[in-house]
């Protein structure tokens, strides 16, 4: 559903931080016998990281859909192969959370089908919206991611040290690229619409949709342990959801600002270490597994940040 008003006459592109938007082999072999405890002592940390995970193949194939249905209003060039590649970086995070999702539900959790299937209908119901909300939601989400790269690099050690490297390097890898896609969704949003009240919705429906979606499924995977709902449990929760909102919070509170703009925050230097590093390989490099064991957990490139 278009709205009257779209696009906004008063939009102007404005430069990112980063040179280009690059679709790369985004891809981790995830080996066949992975535990979905993945984070050794953790399990809480897990189940909460495998929820989120759970959404990803129903929320980045709608953010596809509902920024291409966006594309149609936007006639400036530079947006237009911004979104191009903003869709081209999801579908690539998408099938890998898939595959990493069949691997949790075969090694230990298939009653995380049934949350799919409530996931499944929420984004039709998503996609059924005006464009207006899609695109609040999209700008929502995306704040959010923000707040999850800096809270990935920055506490890297305490939340990735020691842990399995293909899924420890699967969610940071994931971050970095949406923080460097992180003016699209608002930018689109900006171009369609621009109105403050919509987006400042949007920063809690996209961000709380995902949350409760990934909480929900840790809870069903907690149920199936039989560890639902004991206090040691219930603490463990308090602490990894607390870390998170801590963590998180400040960037959804400053994407509530009515100046907001995603590309006045700096990225953090770890990413921009890795962004270069990766410039220096051949084109369609893998992106490499990171090496959770070394205690920095460095850029894996000899590049110096
Ligand atoms: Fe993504
Ligand atoms: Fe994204």
């Amino acid at each position: 559903m278009a709205d009257a008003l779209a696009p906004n006459p008063h939009y102007r592109y404005e430069p990112k931080q980063v040179d280009a938007i690059v679709i790369r082999p985004f891809d981790f072999d995830f080996p066949d016998d992975l535990d979905p405890v993945w984070a050794p002592g953790a399990r809480v940390r897990s189940l909460m990281f495998n929820g989120f995970s759970l959404t990803m193949p129903y929320l980045e194939p709608y953010l596809i859909k509902s920024m291409q249905a966006a594309s149609l209003h936007i006639k400036e060039p530079r947006l237009l192969e911004d979104i191009r590649a903003f869709n081209g970086q999801e579908a690539r995070h998408y099938q890998c959370h898939r595959r990493l999702n069949e691997l949790i539900k075969k090694n230990g959790y298939p009653e995380l089908a049934e949350v799919e299937a409530r996931l499944a209908k929420s984004y039709e119901r998503l996609l059924r919206k005006p464009l207006e909300t899609q695109l609040a939601y999209n700008a929502g989400f995306e704040t959010m991611t923000n707040g999850f790269t800096r809270w990935f690099i920055n506490r890297r050690r305490a939340l990735w040290g020691g842990n399995c490297p293909w899924v420890s390097s699967f969610w940071v890898m994931h971050m970095v690229e949406e923080t460097e896609h992180k003016t699209v969704a608002f930018d689109t949003y900006m171009a369609y619409s621009g109105r403050y009240l919509p987006r400042a919705i949007g920063v809690f429906h996209g961000s709380f949709h995902v949350l409760g979606y990934g909480l929900i499924a840790m809870v069903a995977a907690l149920k199936k342990d039989g560890l639902w709902p004991r206090p040691r449990t219930l603490w463990e929760i308090v602490r990894e959801v607390g870390s998170l909102l801590w963590n998180v919070g400040p960037y959804l509170l400053r994407g509530l600002l009515p100046s907001h703009n995603p590309r006045c925050d700096e990225d953090p230097e770890w990413q921009k270490a890795w962004i270069a590093g990766y410039k220096t390989l051949p084109p369609n490099t893998p992106v490499p597994l990171l090496d959770t064991r070394d205690p920095d957990i460095p850029v894996p490139f000899t590049t110096k940040t």
